[in-house]
Order: C-alpha cells, then structure tokens, then sequence
C-alpha cells in the first residue's frame, strides 16, 4: 500500500527530474540506463514489440536521452548535476532494453542538411517566408522532441537583434524565444535602457528546444545557422547582442570562452552590411550569479551608447 510518506517522496522525486530538465516523456515505458553496459550512448534503444507495433515508426525511435541536465546556458558554474535526487524505492525494469546501432532521429547528415537549409533560408524574401521554410525544414533533430518552434519574439525589423542559445521550457510551450525567467530578466535589463519589446528583434541560435534543456551540439547549432544569417540579413540591424557562450562561439566564431570575449565589439558581415556585436553574459546566468549583473550592466550601457551613435 502507497502510504504518505511514499507519495511525498514520489512527489520529491518527480519535482527533481523536472528541475533538472527531464519534463518530457519520450516513451511509455522507463528505460534503466544504466544497464546500457557498454553500448554508445548516441545509440537507440528499441521499445517493447508491444509498445512500437502500437506507435509509427518514427514516433517509436527514442530520442537522444544522454543531454547533460538542465544547467540553463552553457556558461553555468552552479550546476545542478552535483546534487542527488531524494530517495526512493523504485524497481528497475524487470527486462532490459535492448540496443541498436541506429542513430538516434534519422535527421538528414548535417552537410546535406545544411545545404538544405542555406536553400530553403535564401529563398525567403521575408520573415514570413523563413518562418514558413523553418515549419517544413526537417534537417534539425530538435524538432523532433520540440513542441513548437520558436522563431522570434519583438519587432520584425529592429536596430537591436538580441540573439540567445536555445528555447528552454517555457518558450517550447508558448512558441516565443525568452519568455520564461530568463526572459523576464532580459524585458528588466531593457527597460533599463529604456527599450520595450517593440524595439528589439529577440531570437536563438536553435529553433527549437534542445531535450532536457541541454547545450545545443555543434551540429543543430550549424544546421540552423543559415536560417539565422538570413534573419540577420531581414531584420537589418544596427547592433546584434549575443546573449552567452553558446551565442558567441556560433555567430563570431571563436573559441574562447564567454567572460573572455564579452563586452567586447567586434564586426560581423550580414549580406552587404556590416554589423556591430557585442557578446554579454546570458540573463540565465545572470539569475543565478547576480554578482555578475555590473558586468552585463557595463555591455549594455555600451550598447546603448553604439544605438545613441547611429540613429
Ligand atoms: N534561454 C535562451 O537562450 N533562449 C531562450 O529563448 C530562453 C532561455
């Protein structure tokens, strides 16, 4: 019998795995990863022949489950993996899944994917149209486990583009890059600067939420890039503000890390212009370090002073 106590912890327990970003369930049956043994964790597991004969094929391939919990941007020094979740007795499943050596969603391979991406992205003439070739393009393995794209939130055309990382939770169920904490965060910082949405172009560098909250892989961030350049280009900004280290390596290019390059400018192209960037610290961080909120003051006010210049 379930007694209190039980239904606490199992409330504990379940409080847990959402804090650490796995809020999606991906198959109806759990999966003991840990007798996955020696199999590469890139590799699928099959359901149960009852459970995959009851669901389409593409539906019943797993997908990827090794992210790395919900740390929030990549720069997080306060990680939630160190702390363990509250005990309860639970049984490991009484057959263990078996492996595959298929990859997990059979996305396009990225070159190809790619190459279907700068396509479908130059085509558009529009925001409309890149909203519309996003919804078809199928070559980013996010979408499969996303609920919704994410294209943008504010103005179709802005001086200040603010590019983030990846959609998290909130965002995947409302459609619209920062709308959850970290966004809220973000609306404070501007309307310190005196700007509201309606003046700003706010985007991601992946469309769509990456499983668990996880740091998009080089690969989803590089097969959505083409859809980005040809945002940039579209909403002709004066100044483009990169929002955390994944944002930073994906539009300048460089490796090091984000307290290194922030508040720095440097020029990027965007079709024919040339555009300003700044890279800051990502309000997620900012959350959990607001110590390091006089550092992300300092880029902003620096911001500020470029949009001051060229209006
Ligand atoms: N963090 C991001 O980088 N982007 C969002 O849209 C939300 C949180």
């Amino acid at each position: 019998m379930q007694t209190e106590t039980d239904t606490q912890v199992l409330a504990a327990l379940l409080d847990w795995y959402r804090e650490m970003g796995a809020d999606t369930a991906v198959a109806e049956s759990t999966v003991n990863w840990l007798e996955r043994g020696d199999a590469a964790p890139g590799h699928t597991f099959r359901l149960p022949e009852s459970e995959a004969r009851a669901r389409p094929e593409a539906e019943a391939r797993a997908p990827e489950t090794r992210a790395r919990p919900a740390a929030g941007p990549s720069q997080s020094v306060d990680s939630p993996k160190n702390s363990a979740p509250p005990r309860a007795s639970f049984q490991a499943p009484q057959a263990a899944p078996r492996f595959d050596a298929r990859p997990p969603f059979s996305a396009t391979p990225p070159d190809a994917a790619e190459i279907a991406a700068r396509t479908a992205a130059g085509k558009a003439e529009s925001l409309e149209q890149l909203e519309a070739a996003l919804r078809t393009f199928d070559g980013c393995g996010l979408k499969a486990t996303a609920k919704n794209l994410c294209f943008y939130r504010g103005a179709a055309r802005a001086r200040l583009m603010i590019v983030g990382e990846a959609p998290g939770r909130e965002e995947d169920l409302e459609g619209k890059p920062f709308v959850g904490r970290a966004g809220q965060l973000l609306d404070k910082m501007l309307a310190a600067l005196s700007l509201s949405e309606a003046d700003v172009h706010i985007t991601n560098v992946v469309y769509w939420r990456p499983p668990g909250n996880r740091t998009p892989t080089p690969q989803e961030s590089q097969v959505c890039r083409p859809f980005l350049e040809r945002q940039m280009e579209l909403v002709e900004p004066d100044v483009v503000l990169l929002l955390g280290g994944a944002a930073a390596k994906q539009v300048l290019d460089v490796a090091e890390g984000i307290m290194r390059i922030r508040g720095k400018w440097r020029e990027i192209k965007s079709g024919q212009r040339t555009v300003k960037t700044m890279a800051t610290l990502h309000p997620a961080y900012l959350l959990r370090t607001p110590a390091a909120k006089r550092h992300a003051w300092r880029d902003l006010l620096a911001v500020e002073a470029a949009l001051g210049k060229t209006s």
